[in-house]
């Protein structure tokens, strides 16, 4: 490799999770370094370790070695771009994560989760390129052309069932070759799913931000969004909840309805959403017909979110039977009739979820919009169980209202 592969390890050597070969690979640290075992089970490496994994680069550094092409995505971590290699030309996307906002320690299990699963053809692949500059922490991945999946959504009205199907497909072989690996993304939403094209033949899960084993305890973050399951809607700051792979599925059932629908099935999955409370009450069979923004699905789409969007977690299918329910037809045949883009039409007056207390045949929940899960700060902080410690530990209370929020 040139000069600019600061963290160079072959692929093979690296063994899932373990930072440290990464680490002595660029460093001359003979025996194997002392490591406790990070919280959720993924060792991490001393300080000293992490000093020889990274190097820092000058803003003149970089533009030394690469052109920036655009900025591909910004947001409160700090901001995705699109860049060209110099000396071999390839194109790839710098991610920056902001130091003020993310640890060391957790940006390189970002990392190093993401190289681990880089071997699945439906996860983004990384280069072996990081370092840091005076503010922010940079690895390279793959370019994904298309953007990712959340901008063609056409908004109310949704993307083509083929199309959704052929995401569907690769998302759940993204999804269950992670939950093979006892990793759950804990962030799945059509943002952080990448495309190579724009008819959705090629894309790629993203965005492993929020990636832990099943069976971390993780705080309960603050602010909640439509992919959020209900039980982690419902845990106490206090105690945390633990990390399963059935949190995912729940976000996924919840995409799915997004992309086939361009809406959101309810702001947040909590009893005071009118959406959800409506949805629960079908889901228990205590009502009778169905919601009416479910009334488009066919029987085969309806068993296939009941199954995914089962209430409790433990009854909640793995990600692999939706291959199934893919094979059959999803939409009934309503979308298009002239009544529906009337209703449509009316429906866009008309204040959003929890204002809307007739949920009725005219109400649809807030239309979709991008979504921040929480402050980047609570997502990439420290977790409960790590250090024993404080009980103020750090945001605090912050973000409220970045949920549903925002926008209009
Ligand atoms: N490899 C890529 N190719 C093309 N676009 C990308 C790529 N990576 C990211 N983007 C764009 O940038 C956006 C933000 O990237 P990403 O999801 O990795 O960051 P984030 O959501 O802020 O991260 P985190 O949740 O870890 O703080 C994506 O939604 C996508 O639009
Ligand atoms: C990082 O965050 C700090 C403070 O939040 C801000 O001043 C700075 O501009 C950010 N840097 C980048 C590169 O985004
Ligand atoms: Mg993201």
């Amino acid at each position: 490799m040139d000069s600019f592969c600061f963290v160079c390890f072959q692929k093979e050597e690296l063994q899932p999770l373990h930072l440290h070969s990464a680490a002595m690979s660029a460093g001359s640290i003979e025996q194997e370094p002392s490591r406790k075992l990070g919280c959720c089970g993924v060792p991490l490496i001393t300080e000293d370790m992490q000093s020889l994994a990274i190097r820092t680069l000058s803003g003149t550094d970089i533009t030394k070695h690469y052109d920036l092409i655009r900025e591909l995505g910004k947001g409160t971590y700090g901001k995705v771009d699109l860049v060209s290699h110099k000396s071999t030309g390839t194109k790839m996307a710098l991610k920056f994560v902001n130091k003020s906002k993310t640890k060391l320690k957790n940006f390189l299990r970002e990392f190093s989760i993401t190289n681990t699963l880089s071997s699945s053809p439906f996860i983004i692949k990384v280069f072996d390129v990081v370092f840091e500059t005076e503010d922010c922490y940079v690895f390279a991945q793959e370019y994904a052309p298309g953007g990712d999946l959340f901008d063609i959504i056409p908004p109310q009205v949704g993307l083509p069932e083929e199309l959704v199907k052929r995401c569907v497909q690769q998302l759940g072989l993204a999804l269950d070759y992670m939950h093979s690996k006892s990793l759950v993304h804990r962030d799945i939403k059509p943002e952080n799913v990448l495309l190579f094209d724009r008819d959705c033949r090629r894309v790629k899960l993203a965005d492993f931000g929020m990636t832990r084993k099943v069976g971390c305890r993780v705080k309960r973050i603050s602010g909640t969004i439509p992919y959020t399951a209900p039980e982690v809607c419902q845990a106490g700051r206090a105690e945390g909840f633990a990390v399963d792979t059935s949190i995912d599925v729940w976000a996924f059932g919840v995409l799915i309805f997004c992309v086939l629908t361009g809406n959101f099935p309810w702001e947040a999955a909590v009893a005071s959403d009118a959406f959800f409370e409506e949805f629960v009450r079908w889901q228990k069979g205590r009502l009778a017909g169905l919601p009416s923004q479910w009334r488009r699905f066919t029987d085969s789409a309806l068993r296939m979110f009941q199954r995914l969007l089962a209430l409790d977690p433990e009854k909640r299918c793995p990600v692999k039977e939706v291959f199934y329910f893919i094979k059959c037809d999803l939409m009934a045949e309503v979308r298009c009739r002239p009544s529906y883009r009337s209703r449509k039409h009316a429906r866009d007056k008309l204040p959003a979820g929890p204002h809307c207390h007739e949920p009725g045949a005219s109400c649809t929940p807030a239309p979709l919009k991008r979504t921040v899960l929480t402050e980047a700060s609570a997502a990439r902080g420290p977790e409960p169980g790590g250090g024993g410690g404080g009980g103020g530990g750090g945001g605090g209370g912050g973000g409220g209202g970045g949920g549903g929020g925002g926008g209009g």
